[in-house]
């Protein structure tokens, strides 16, 4: 049967990746694939996850089944942290936290659950999104709809064309947003702009869908989390599917959750059972390492501590490698405008140059953007900064 397969194309980021470790050539950078480097270009374990490790191998006596929704101190940590502890919803039990195997399990887990409720559901993804949004919803059968985000031209949200197709969205839509940090644009909506967005849910009837796989990355824990928490203020309804991969470092662990706030507890309690049963038909339990590390990061003073204190350490390294491409390539013979790159948040900024700058210099300079012109803001450190601005000027003449 395997001859009625075609080959299919290889998947825009992982692909990349896959080709920058094969690449020997010594010079070569990544700004691919969305995970942290150090200086070093080295992804490293963070050290409240090495301790946990430790305590864990120490005092860990079984590795008996957990059940399908994960460690349950794991998900009430992620509750705490995505909405804030002294959220009012975390105490009206309208919300309900699954552990998820990573932030893309997380969401195939919601699309799952938004079908089961609605079988012809629609969902509207900003234009551009994740490229891996799209498969990933949509081959869950979800309809994808989009609605328009980033103005290539402006280097900006198009938030009028945004606000203006989400006054369209219909009663009982589904509307993606990105938490913080949005991939791949880095442009990140205002709190105004947040509080707008919501008016019109309430006025609509849509429930949005929240992906956050950076949270911390971007201005701060709590800043990153607004969007979150001002909608589970207002609204009867949304999903929120998180990630451990990059504010833990745990990306192969695939450590995530999936929330689902409803509007009422009886509610509640009939979207968690089937949301529990869609992972039984998954994938069953999701893999518990991970999360038994978050959970206890989270719940000890001293590990939460180091933790908080080794990511505000990435998210101003990241905020430097912003600042110091910006001041370096500003001025350029091609007169391309990199400011934006300052501006924006967490990992990713367009670079916006052209598709045979692109491959010029990934062929000939080996360095690895993705197609959309994607940088890893992270990929770039002292060691590589100047043959990088040196390539970039010479593409750019
Ligand atoms: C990325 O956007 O680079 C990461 O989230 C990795 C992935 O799975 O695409």
């Amino acid at each position: 049967m395997f001859e009625y397969l075609s080959a299919t194309k290889t998947d825009p980021i992982l692909g990349l990746m896959a080709a920058y470790r094969a690449d020997t050539r010594e010079h070569k950078i990544d700004l691919g694939v969305g995970v942290y480097m150090d200086d070093r270009g080295f992804t490293p374990v963070m050290k409240a996850i090495k301790d946990a490790e430790n305590r864990l191998v120490k005092f860990e006596n079984t590795k008996s089944y957990q059940g399908i929704a994960g460690d349950p101190e794991f998900n009430q940590h992620m509750l705490a942290l995505l909405f804030g502890e002294d959220h009012t919803v975390l105490r009206s039990g309208r919300i309900k936290t699954l552990q998820a195997p990573g932030g893309s399990g997380a969401l195939r887990v919601g699309a799952e659950l938004i079908l089961r409720a609605k079988k012809d559901s629609r969902i509207w993804v900003g234009t551009p999104t994740w490229p891996n949004h799209i498969p990933l919803l949509g081959g869950a059968g979800l309809r994808i709809a989009e609605y328009p985000y980033y103005d290539i031209a402006t280097r900006k949200i198009n938030i009028d064309g945004m606000l203006q197709t989400l006054r369209s969205v219909p009663d009982g839509d589904i509307v993606l947003l990105h938490g913080c940090c949005h991939n791949p644009t880095g442009a990140d909506l205002t709190h105004d702009e947040w509080d707008e967005i919501t008016k019109i849910a309430l006025e609509r009837g849509f429930i949005p869908y929240i992906d956050t796989a950076y949270q911390g990355l971007g201005v701060g824990l709590d800043a990153d989390a607004y969007g979150i928490r001002s909608m589970a203020r207002s609204l009867p309804e949304l999903i929120v599917a998180s990630s451990c991969s990059k504010n833990f470092g745990l990306y192969r662990e695939r450590t995530g959750s999936i929330t689902f706030l409803s509007e009422t507890s009886a509610k509640a309690e009939i979207v968690v059972g089937q949301a529990m049963a869609v992972a039984r038909q998954l994938y069953s339990m999701p893999p518990a390492h991970g999360a038994l590390l978050v959970a206890m990061i989270l719940g000890d003073t001293g590990l939460r501590r180091s933790w908080e204190q080794e990511l505000r350490e990435v998210r101003e390294r990241i905020i430097s490698m912003r600042c110091l491409l910006t001041d370096r390539i500003c001025e350029n013979d091609a007169g391309v405008d990199f400011n934006h790159i300052r501006d924006q948040r967490g990992m990713f900024s367009f670079l916006g140059i052209n598709a045979s700058q692109l491959k010029t210099l990934r062929d000939q300079f080996g360095i690895y953007i993705v197609s959309s012109t994607r940088i890893n803001m992270a990929g770039i450190n002292s060691g590589n900064i100047d043959y990088l601005v040196s390539s970039l000027r010479s593409v750019l003449k």
